[in-house]
């Protein structure tokens, strides 16, 4: 199998994923809309890799345009990140979430199945796990229940009609990966998290604190039940995030394969602010603010099924992310 298509791919995990594609020697092709992303990652992505992959400014909900693409191509594979990923935004505009990406995921599943493409690899998020209770995640746990928001349900909802596929279809191969929460980026510093317009998520926040764009960061509460008040989230390393979609490939068969991608291990939002100020030397300033609603107290993934499965762990850690980012921000 050599062809990929990768929607999304100028995105963060996308753009990452693509490096670890190339080392083992794919032939890439990248669907994008460059809503929440710049075409100048393929620039990047050229200097790091050596090669460029071949663009298409395509917008999923265009189904013209998709289908155009699939009968011009014949891929193997189709690595699925694009999609609107902003949480309390998908609450102010779910229809604007259902349409991209739920109906977006629609239209690529009508054009791979009218152009024979049986494999596709989805970008899925923790998030589908809901509350379940226990903050260890399994995969064994049930999804889709106590949904905080329409982003989380939209990642649901593209896994239910996945599943489904693969009932109507025996020979569809079919991948889910839970993500847990991604930070850093490649060593070179010449790709990262640089989402268009106000970030959402703790490290691209703190980056903007560090860049003095804005002038402190908001912790979101300390008065939690973990051991200093504040969050515990499972932050992992986004180039070990996508040595994953590159592990599972290869274990690929007809039906459904789902991998929770994380590190195992927690962290809190202070002890992620005393990492960045321990690699960059510098004071990062923040106040303590009021809850933010819908957050868990704590989650992390239980790592072990992809371990046991795909011979995949991660092995870069906090630090190392931390050290990655400011690399980032130098040259960014
Ligand atoms: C992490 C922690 C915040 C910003 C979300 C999505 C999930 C996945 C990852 C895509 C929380 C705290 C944050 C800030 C803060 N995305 N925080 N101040 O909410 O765990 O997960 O992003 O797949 O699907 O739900 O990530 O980075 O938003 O927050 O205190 O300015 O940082 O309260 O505890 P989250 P996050």
């Amino acid at each position: 199998m050599k062809k990929v298509l990768v929607t999304g791919g100028t995105g963060y995990i996308g753009s990452h994923t693509i490096i670890e594609l190339y080392k083992k020697g794919y032939e890439i092709d990248v669907l994008d809309n460059l809503f929440n992303s710049k075409e100048t990652v393929l620039d990047k992505i050229e200097e790091i890799a050596g090669k460029r992959p071949n663009f298409y400014e395509i917008d999923l909900t265009d189904f013209d345009k998709v289908e155009e693409l699939l009968a011009k191509n014949q891929y193997d594979l189709v690595i699925h990140f694009a999609g609107l990923k902003a949480v309390g935004e998908s609450v102010e505009k779910p229809l604007e979430y259902y349409e991209n990406n739920v109906s977006g995921t629609i239209n690529l599943l009508r054009c791979m199945q009218k152009h024979g493409v049986k494999k596709i690899i989805f970008s899925s998020s923790a998030t589908v796990y809901g509350d379940p209770g226990d903050p260890k995640y399994t995969e064994t746990m049930e999804t889709g229940r106590n949904l905080a928001n329409p982003y989380g349900r939209t990642k649901y909802m593209i896994e239910e009609i996945l599943k489904d596929c693969v009932v109507a279809d025996k020979d569809f191969e079919v991948v889910l990966l839970r993500y847990f929460n991604p930070i850093g980026n490649h060593s070179s510093g010449l790709i990262g998290e640089d989402p268009n317009g106000i970030p959402n998520n703790l490290m691209p926040i703190i980056m903007k604190v560090a860049r003095g764009e804005i002038e402190e960061l908001s912790v979101f509460g300390d008065d939690y039940p973990t051991p200093d008040g504040t969050c515990l989230r499972d932050y992992i390393h986004v180039v070990d995030l996508a040595k994953g979609h590159v592990a599972v490939i290869d274990k690929m068969e007809p039906g459904v394969l789902i991998y929770n991608l994380g590190s195992g291990k927690a962290t809190s939002v202070l002890e992620m602010i005393k990492a960045f100020e321990a690699a960059s030397g510098q004071r990062l300033p923040y106040k303590v603010a009021a809850r933010r609603e819908g957050d868990l107290a704590e989650f992390y993934a239980d790592p072990s099924k992809a371990e046991r499965e795909l011979g995949w762990k991660t092995k870069l850690t906090i630090e190392d992310a931390m050290r990655d980012t400011l690399k980032f921000l130098e040259q960014n």
